[in-house]
């Protein structure tokens, strides 16, 4: 049965060969800056073709050819640089190119040229071939072939034309988190490969935490010995039950070389990041004596911010940080050395005597800004980042860095939003944009919980990530200069195989591709989603696991049945708080309905003011019914209304009341969850109809008591 069908498709593809071979596509990921087309015959890409390079190119012309053999199931012979010669050649020519990594493809009927500014461009052109050449059934299927057994070679043509491209950011980045699970050697190439594919030159390596040590270190070998293995993990988040599975793992520095290696093949730099001083505990818990309390430390099983970090006030503690740092560099070649500064609890150094006197000996105060320990912070990544600039690199460090008087020189990534970003920019820093409100894709990415694999929180689906501009309005275009780079970071408390890390990757990484290398002022979801599915075929072909709500929007966007209110002009009395205003309005009435992710733009979202909205049905109409949503969250701060009035009016101006309903706060033993509220009345003609929906303040068994709770209303019917 299996066979036959082979034959049948085989046959057909044959049939249609002759001359008509599948042609290539160039609107792929990210869409190359300029295409110019002409209409006439094609270049045929076949087993006859040569593959010329010239010196230095010999690594991209195989790589050309293996992608070739990938898709179309066969390997192009590879050859030196001959004069005239028929076939793709691969050259370098800086003089024709304003900026590094900037390629041409030409494509005439009897050759391709691929020509970059470095041997970067050069290969990003050939990304560009590989993502265009037509995959079809025949590939699908030779792909799950072994080689002997292939069916056939698949020709293809390539439109005549010229392609010419360049990257907007010099910094295109996706980071991993090998330390709260563990990924192995062979996953970490492969998810070297993914980037490679997205036209990515930085990969942000988080080798330390809390949770585990994962890079050895000649000079204090027990790091990996006590440091790399936790004895269990806490199940679900942060409960109080554990698993007794001992979890761990870690790279030896050869291995670690070997990856240099690899990624350098792929014009992919490794950033190595030490995090420090905090995310420390799999260290203390390792050396106890460069902790404040002196432990005893688990390497921690919880997921979280450990209160346990190193002492700054112990020379020993400074030390090690010294050497780790200095072996790190000798593995990593890389310009940039990342040393972490991120959420650092001050609650030890506060109570320590070796901190203490740390702060005196250095005169350290606390101004009104910021602490004295604040300051001792700064004292270490200033020590550290003096470390790392001996040696000719530059550091890296999380936005925190920016509480105290950080060096001048550290690049800072831009985490906790993009405001600790704008600020150092405007400061003077090199910054790297990764806001966890647009960039994390560790949150989940479809609505539909229930259906998704468990993970942190938050909603981040790939529109989101289309939409980010990663260069801020409030800073000048000299200060806009200092953006020099986009990175999405995945870390991995929820995430503990290999499979899952790229099924929260892809296609958030195309969006972030998309914006890495062209930063469209105008933007086309759409189109994109289209392009999307051509990647989706290179996915399917090399294995990768990949999300795919954006392919099949209708299985996720819930209606409401059309009603009086539905998509008529909307105006409100009262604004929603600003973080949850979205769209403003039309929320309300637009008919879709929002899921448990009420920072979806699906809701408004009020505190402390009451929804106050009026509805133009835009003729007059008789009601007898209002119905709307509101979601409860009680952990979030989000509850039932307290009370909801129905007005009515003719002219928009004199509105009388039909409907008034109390509902009693919902209690700790009541569910959470997606609620309708109905306000019946006797039948009253109307052209406008004002909804009221007042909100309960927190009840004193509540963490927020003594404040306004939420309340989040996404659709408001009128019948
Ligand atoms: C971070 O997410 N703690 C940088
Ligand atoms: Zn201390």
């Amino acid at each position: 049965m299996k066979k036959l069908s082979l034959i049948i498709i085989a046959a057909a593809l044959c049939s249609a060969c002759t001359k008509n071979y599948p042609v290539a596509n160039y609107d792929i990921i990210p869409q190359p800056k300029e295409v110019k087309l002409s209409e006439e015959k094609s270049f045929v890409l076949s087993q006859k073709t040569v593959v010329y390079y010239e010196d230095g190119l010999q690594r991209e012309a195989q790589f050309l050819s293996e992608y070739v053999d990938d898709i179309l199931g066969f390997a192009m012979d590879v050859q030196a640089y001959q004069d005239q010669a028929n076939g793709i050649v691969l050259k370098l020519d800086s003089e024709d190119f304003d900026q590094a990594e900037a390629y041409e493809i030409n494509v005439t009927p009897k050759q391709v040229t691929i020509k970059g500014f470095d041997a970067a461009g050069v290969f990003y052109g050939i990304q560009t071939l590989r993502k265009s050449l037509p995959i079809s059934q025949l590939t699908t299927l030779n792909s799950q072939l072994t080689l002997n057994s292939k069916l056939s070679t698949l020709n293809s043509q390539l439109p005549i034309g010229t392609i010419r491209d360049y990257p907007n950011f010099a910094y295109r980045g996706m980071h991993l988190d090998p330390c709260r699970h563990f990924m192995d050697l062979d996953s970490v190439k492969i998810y070297i490969d993914m980037l490679a594919l997205h036209n990515m030159n930085q990969f942000h390596f988080h080798l330390s935490e809390d949770q585990g040590w994962r890079i050895e270190i000649k000079k204090y070998p027990e790091l990996t010995e006590v440091g790399a293995w936790r004895s269990g993990t806490v199940i679900g988040h942060n409960g109080n039950l554990y698993d007794t599975i001992r979890h761990g793992g870690f790279y030896t520095q050869d291995e670690l070389r070997d990856l240099v290696r690899y990624a350098a093949e792929r014009h992919i730099n490794i950033i190595p990041e030490i995090d420090l001083p905090g995310h420390m505990q799999a260290a203390l818990a390792t050396y106890p004596q460069l902790g404040c309390t002196g432990g005893p430390y688990e390497v921690w099983r919880r997921w979280g911010v450990s209160d346990d970090v190193l002492c700054a006030g112990n020379e020993e503690a400074m030390q090690f940080v010294e050497d780790v740092l200095n072996e790190v560099m000798d593995v990593f070649p890389s310009p940039y050395i990342h040393i972490g500064g991120d959420e650092c609890p001050k609650v030890r150094w506060q109570q320590c005597p070796k901190c203490q006197a740390k702060i005196k000996e250095l005169d350290l105060k606390a101004d009104g800004r910021f602490t004295a320990e604040d300051y001792l912070q700064s004292y270490v990544m200033n020590r550290m980042a003096k470390v790392v600039e001996a040696r000719g690199r530059r550091v890296i460090g999380w936005d925190e860095i920016l509480e105290g008087n950080v060096s001048e020189t550290a690049i800072i990534m831009s985490w906790r939003g993009t405001e600790g970003g704008i600020e150092a920019a405007q400061k003077g820093h090199d910054v790297i944009m990764t806001p966890s409100s647009h960039l994390y894709f560790d949150y989940y990415q479809s609505e539909d919980i229930a259906n998704e694999p468990n993970c942190i929180g938050g909603y981040l689906p790939v529109e989101r990530v289309y939409a980010f501009h990663p260069l801020p309005e409030e800073l000048t275009p000299e200060q806009q200069r200092h953006i020099i780079g986009v990175q999405a970071n995945i870390w991995t408390e929820y995430i503990a195989s290999f499979r899952h890390v790229q099924y929260m990757a892809m296609p958030r990484m195309d969006a972030l591709a998309e914006l890495q290398w062209n930063n469209p002022e105008e933007r086309d979801f759409d189109a994109f989603v289209e392009r999307c599915r051509k990647m989706a075929q290179l996915y399917d072909l090399y294995h990768y696991n990949y999300a795919k709500h954006i392919f099949n929007p209708q299985a996720w966007t819930d209606t409401v049945v059309p009603n009086l209110a539905t998509r008529k002009p909307i105006t409100l009395r009262e604004q929603p708080a600003e973080k949850y205003a979205f769209k403003g309005a039309v929320v309300l009435n637009d008919g879709e309905l929002g899921r448990s992710a009420y920072n979806s733009g699906r809701w408004l979202g009020f505190s402390g003011t009451p929804l106050d909205a009026v509805i133009d049905m835009e003729q007059n109409a008789t009601v007898t019914n209002v119905r709307f949503r509101a979601l409860v969250k009680k952990g979030s701060w989000i509850y039932n209304p307290s009370q909801a009035k129905v007005l009515v009016s003719d002219d928009g101006t004199t509105f009388r009341e039909v409907a008034q309903k109390s509902f009693p706060i919902s209690g700790w033993a009541d569910k959470d969850g997606i609620f309708t509220y109905e306000l019946e009345f006797e039948p009253a003609s109307a052209r406008f109809v004002e909804v009221v929906i007042n909100g309960h303040d927190l009840p004193e068994d509540h963490d927020g008591y003594g404040h306004p709770a939420w309340i989040f209303v996404d659709e408001i019917e009128v019948w």
